[in-house]
């Protein structure tokens, strides 16, 4: 169905208030799906059903809000997305962090888009790969999401013949995952526990300050304006403990955006750095 362009309007600003996700004029088509899903779920086919839904810039039913914010955002994702990085973190943070941990420390890990849990469930793998039983000892997990529907699959933990099979060797498939009865395939279950998984929202969360050795915030801010991104980005900086690590996605960078992180190549991957001593960061 097509919809009237001041309908367009009002819904692709309400997901652009609450998710910072742009949707221009000229891609207005991108919403028809959408708008249809929504119309199922209020059942109505009268779109100002869906404009009293989102009267006022604040949906009141926070199912409706939540199906929006489902709608709007994309969860492409898989294990061991962009291989290089996985190679990289491996090899390059993983004997530090245990490192750090023999001498007592502990390290904290940060999916700050995780969708469906692939890109945490892979840095836990790679640890365990390294040492078996060591998730369990000095390391927190922590994995965040807008959408609320998407951190339920991530808690779950359960994935489809098609979503394992995506990025995952089958000798690490058999090794980390048991088949279930519906022929999916469950991550063993401590990794699920040892997450800590809440509905964060990049643009108006309260970041933890000083916390986190490594944030994973790939392929999520592609999809925002620039002055969103600095500002993410700021926060995230605040968020890292100096000499942490920021991971964006492969075609992503802080130049322009960020003055402060300190570019490095690390195991062959872009990565930027919070300096350990902030007076010696970048100019
Ligand atoms: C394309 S997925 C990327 C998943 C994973 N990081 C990866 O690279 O494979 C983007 C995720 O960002 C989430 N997202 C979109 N806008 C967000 C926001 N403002 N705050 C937090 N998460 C957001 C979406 O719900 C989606 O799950």
């Amino acid at each position: 169905m097509q919809f009237k362009n001041k309908f367009y309007e009002e819904f692709s600003d309400y997901i652009f208030k609450h998710t910072g996700i742009h949707y221009a004029e000229a891609n207005y088509y991108q919403l028809d799906a959408r708008i249809n899903k929504l119309m199922k779920f209020l059942e109505t086919s009268d779109e100002n059903d869906v404009l009293k839904a989102i009267q006022g810039g604040a949906v009141k039913d926070q199912r409706v809000h939540q199906m929006i914010v489902d709608l709007a955002t994309n969860n492409e994702t898989y294990f061991f997305r962009d291989p290089g990085v996985f190679n990289a973190i491996k090899s390059e943070l993983v004997p530090q962090w245990l490192e750090k941990i023999d001498q007592g420390g502990r390290v904290s890990v940060w999916s700050c888009a995780s969708s469906s849990g692939q890109e945490i469930y892979s840095i836990m793998m790679n640890i365990e790969e390294k040492r078996p039983g060591a998730i369990e000892k000095g390391f927190e997990f922590k994995a965040t999401d807008i959408s609320n529907s998407i951190l339920e699959k991530a808690k779950a933990g359960v994935y489809s013949q098609l979503e394992a099979q995506r990025g995952l060797p089958i000798l690490m498939l058999t090794k980390y995952f048991k088949q279930t009865d519906s022929s999916g395939w469950q991550i063993r279950e401590n990794f699920p526990s040892k997450v800590n998984f809440s509905n964060f929202n990049l643009l108006t969360g309260s970041y933890p300050t000083g916390q986190f050795d490594l944030i994973c915030c790939r392929n999520v801010l592609i999809y925002q304006k620039k002055e969103n991104k600095a500002m993410v980005l700021e926060k995230l900086y605040q968020s890292l403990k100096p000499g942490g690590i920021l991971l964006l996605g492969n075609t992503e960078n802080t130049f322009g955006l960020n003055k402060d992180f300190v570019g490095q190549t690390i195991g062959g991957v872009a990565m930027f750095q919070k300096p350990l001593d902030e007076n010696k960061g970048a100019a």
